[in-house]
């Protein structure tokens, strides 16, 4: 089979940028460890103390295990309800010893909002109806701004806490 010249300069640029795009995608998924926030479970958006997990009393950080965090958030426009603290003002920071392992589950009561750990692998959109859950290795100690990376509306540059990983 002949092919023309151009053709072969062609299919040489399709075949290598489907090749270098697989590359990337595979370091950021083995190297990097970014991972959509795939899970299929749902929860009415209306009604989300329903669910064990974002009943008023159960959000926030707790450590489950040695070692093991799980932080529950409720993200409405245009704040995470990261629970409150022994004097009842919302928790606005949470803080995990380095190289604990946290667990963030999430969900939303209006429209979409984002839940970006800058600096971090933590990256997942907030969806109604759906229950974000990302777990994660605090590897590096540090302040990490926790951002909307979702544009949601009049407010949306309010929207952020703080992960302190302390030594
Ligand atoms: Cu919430 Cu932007």
């Amino acid at each position: 089979m002949h092919l023309h010249k151009y053709e072969k300069i062609w299919l040489t640029f399709g075949l290598g940028s489907l090749a270098l795009f697989l590359v990337i995608i595979g370091f950021a998924a083995f190297w990097k460890g970014t991972h959509p926030m795939s899970h299929i479970e749902t929860i009415d958006p209306q009604n989300v103390e329903a669910h064990e997990s974002f009943k008023p009393e159960n959000l926030g950080l707790r450590e489950v295990a040695e070692g093991k965090y799980t932080v529950n958030i409720v993200a409405s426009a245009f704040n995470y309800d990261i629970g409150t603290d022994a004097d009842g003002k919302p928790v606005k920071k949470i803080r995990v010893p380095k190289g604990s392992t946290v667990l963030f589950q999430i969900t939303t009561k209006d429209v979409v909002h984002g839940f970006q750990v800058a600096g971090t692998n933590v990256n997942m959109m907030v969806e109604p109806g759906h229950v974000s859950r990302l777990e994660t290795v605090m590897k590096n100690a540090g302040e990490f701004t926790v951002v909307c990376n979702e544009y949601c509306g009049i407010g949306h540059h309010q929207m952020f806490a703080t992960v302190e990983v302390y030594e």
